[in-house]
């Protein structure tokens, strides 16, 4: 199959397409950077600039599926400007490729594109999922909304869409995880807050694996893309200092202190979401690395 991916060049894109490649799909993407755009054999780069409205309508020639993983990265400070950026990087796009696939000729039958776990609840004991109907309020919450919402109007040309709605991503090239694992590294490390809070998680593997379960099962509907086991704040800490062998003996950080380091965006660090991965695993997917320990040891050993 031939895939046209946006956000191609970044954490989980950079992944996906190297999966996708050794599993002999071809892979078409958009960048917003001219330096980024290579051609490969395989491989084909295409400008965008959704802001302008800017896009090379040549990059959907062949496409059997789309994947949309652009975004402003949400870990910068959240001021007015940046949070409209966070969510017009996401929307905005989508809805440049919407009006693409209206207007070309072409033979894309599948939309897949990257979703958020803020949408859901805080939650410590109750295990949500993807039928869930009670919403958080808050600004992330709202940004997932707002970018399901322009992924769902693929359904009205007659595709397939397929919505991953991911937990924190865990990889050893990015992320929240190097960030993480650099004060503990240094004998810092502390957890956050009381550490209670649940952390619904997914190793890279996994969730580039999960994408292309998606693509070649043709899979339509909202899927959250997480472990099964989910596990707290202070668990995540402990088990990340144990594999370095680095002591843990600084008190937990209390959650003011972020606050006022990082103001809104300190909710990053605090949310609690227990997350239920039931679902794609009914329909067949494994997981490589359902346990935490296995994921931190794969990506630090
Ligand atoms: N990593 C996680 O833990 C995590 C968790 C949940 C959801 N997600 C979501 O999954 C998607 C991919 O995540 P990631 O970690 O791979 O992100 P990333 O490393 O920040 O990469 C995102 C890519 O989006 C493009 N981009 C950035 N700003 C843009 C803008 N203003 N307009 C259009 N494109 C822009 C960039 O590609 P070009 O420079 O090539 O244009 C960038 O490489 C994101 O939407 C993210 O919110 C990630």
């Amino acid at each position: 199959m031939t895939i046209l991916i946006t956000g191609a060049t970044g954490l989980i894109g950079n992944e996906l397409v190297k999966l996708l490649l050794s599993k002999n799909h071809s892979v078409h993407f958009l960048t917003t950077s001219l330096s980024k755009i290579e051609n490969k054999p395989n491989c084909q780069g295409f400008y965008w600039n959704p802001e302008q409205s800017k896009i090379d309508e040549n990059c959907i020639y062949g496409v059997d599926v789309i994947v949309h993983l652009a975004g402003a990265n949400i870990a910068k400070r959240w001021t007015n400007n940046y949070k409209q950026e966070i969510i017009e990087s996401r929307t905005l796009s989508s809805e440049l490729l919407y009006n693409l696939v209206k207007k070309k000729p072409n033979q894309v039958k599948q939309f897949i594109s990257a979703s958020g776990t803020a949408i859901y609840p805080e939650s410590f004991d109750t295990v949500y999922d993807e039928t869930a109907t009670a919403t958080e309020d808050s600004f992330l919450s709202n940004v997932v909304k707002k970018w399901e919402e322009s992924a769902s109007r693929f359904q009205v040309l007659g595709l397939k869409v397929c919505k991953l709605r991911t937990g924190i991503v865990l990889s050893n090239a990015g992320g929240a995880l190097p960030e993480m694992v650099k004060p503990i590294k240094m004998g810092f490390g502390a957890a956050m807050g009381n550490g209670k809070q649940i952390q619904s998680w997914i190793h890279i593997n996994d969730l580039v694996a999960m994408y292309l379960f998606a693509i070649e099962n043709q899979i339509e509907g909202v899927y959250n893309a997480v472990t099964p086991h989910p596990i707290s704040n202070q668990e995540l800490t402990t088990v990340i200092a144990k594999t370095l062998k680095k002591p843990l003996f600084l008190p937990n950080i209390p959650q003011f202190v972020m606050k006022l380091l990082l103001g809104e965006m300190s909710y990053l660090l605090f949310s609690s979401k227990n997350l239920s991965a039931q679902k794609i695993m009914d329909n067949g997917f494994q997981f490589q690395f359902p346990e935490i320990k296995q994921a931190i040891a794969d990506l630090y050993s």
